[in-house]
């Protein structure tokens, strides 16, 4: 098979690098398999890839087999390298509700596909229309919102520019105190954004982390956080120059709750002191602890790690000793930060010790400034509910 190989692989470890489509020779490979694209790989893509490979979007469009064909040496390689879709948490250290990783069967499926001579599958079936629905690119997936704030005007990307981040803040023009249950970044052109984490200007508490595969933020039923009027909102929003140049602006969607929720979200924060890492030193260590003064549960996890961050580990030592592992992310990519949302809340005793350690590595001729710090959606436990006269 004549793949342009190399030079597609070259275009993935390089920031900002630009995407060159593999030239398609694949008239004379033999089909040895029955698994098709227009079936089984089609839903695949559609619930693990769509948030960024459709027409318009992040990356080249995954959506129809004339589409898809060309990258399918391509696709094997990186999910045999665990670099697409990308998702740093190791499984079974945490249950997350926004877990992008592909299942044991969903690998095997792609692989025996590709291997197989990667086939479309339905004879005379429109190789150039889609077989599967491909989710609209931008919308409210809420509804619409109680308060839509302007956050990015005027922004410009430039066709194949590094990463950088760039801070906005802005005036929620709340006239009262509100209840937040909810926020969802609409980034206009999704072309250039890889994510934009969202904080309380004032506070600098954490809100929300948008990503092309978690754009709704949600508190769990009947949490909320207390915005009081006038907030100002900090947004961060990462960036990356793709293909074309990029310009436009993005939206910010807040949810309110009605009335006053039975629990208030509380701030939590964990963060080392800030420390050097020598230039060239590797596997530099960060651990700190915290314990717990007040019975909490952590609903959401946002880990900031900074340059040359390689890995974190996070974990609960309840009281009575049981060790309850919360997150690792193992081969972090700091290119593709998200928040970690637990499928069910996980309520930790007073005194309990919550210890981060992170790895870095500073392969650079200059010192590294770096402070590992994880900001937690927290909130009392529930109290037990009353007891029914009998
Ligand atoms: C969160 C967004 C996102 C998701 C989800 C995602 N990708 Fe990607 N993918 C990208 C981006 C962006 C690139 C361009 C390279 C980069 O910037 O890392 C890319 C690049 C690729 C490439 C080209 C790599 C190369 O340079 O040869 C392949 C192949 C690929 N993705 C396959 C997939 C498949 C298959 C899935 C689903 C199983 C998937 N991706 C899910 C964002 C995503």
């Amino acid at each position: 098979m004549r793949w342009v190989t190399g030079v597609v692989l070259a275009g993935s470890v390089v920031a900002g690098a630009l995407l060159l489509k593999p030239e398609t020779v694949y008239t004379h490979t033999p089909i040895t398999t029955s698994i098709v694209f227009q079936k089984e790989i089609a839903r695949i893509f559609q619930r693990k890839c769509f948030q960024c490979h459709t027409d318009g979007n992040i990356s080249m469009s995954l959506t129809t087999y004339k589409d898809a064909r060309p990258w399918a040496v391509a696709i094997k390689e990186e999910i045999l390298e665990r670099r697409m879709p990308p998702w740093s948490a190791v499984n079974g250290y945490g249950h997350f509700a926004n877990d992008m990783s592909l299942t044991a069967r969903e690998v095997s499926l792609i692989l025996a596909w590709a291997d197989g001579g990667a086939p479309s599958g339905v004879l005379l079936a429109d190789e150039s229309k889609p077989p599967v629905f491909v989710p609209p690119l931008n919308g409210w997936e809420q509804g619409t919102p109680d308060a839509v704030v302007n956050v990015a005007k005027d922004q410009k990307v430039a066709a194949g520019s590094p990463d950088r981040t760039a801070r906005f803040e802005v005036a929620s023009g709340l006239d009262r105190s509100r209840w937040l249950r909810a926020l969802q970044l609409n980034p206009g052109d999704r072309r250039g954004i890889r994510y934009a984490a969202i904080y309380e200007a004032a506070s600098g508490r954490w809100l929300g982390t948008w990503t092309p595969s978690n754009p709704v933020n949600s508190l769990p039923a009947g949490v909320g956080i207390q915005l009081p009027a006038k907030a100002r909102l900090a947004v961060e929003i990462g960036y990356r120059g793709t293909e074309e140049p990029v310009s436009g602006a993005a939206e910010l969607g807040l949810y309110f709750s009605e009335k006053r929720p039975p629990q208030a979200a509380m701030p939590l924060e964990i963060s080392a002191p800030p420390f050097t890492v020598a230039a060239g030193k590797t596997r530099e260590k960060v651990r700190t602890e915290t314990v717990l003064k007040t019975a909490t549960t952590a609903s959401a996890l946002w880990p900031r790690l900074g340059a040359g961050a390689k890995s974190i580990e996070v974990t609960a030592i309840k009281p009575d000793g049981v060790v309850e592992p919360l997150l690792w992310l193992k081969n972090y990519r700091p290119d593709w930060p998200s928040s970690y949302v637990f499928r069910e809340p996980v309520t930790l005793p007073a005194g309990t010790r919550v210890i981060s350690t992170a790895y870095y590595d500073n392969v650079t001729d200059a010192a590294l400034q770096a402070r590992p710090a994880l900001s937690v959606t927290a909130f009392p436990p529930s109290r037990p509910p009353a007891t029914l006269a009998p």
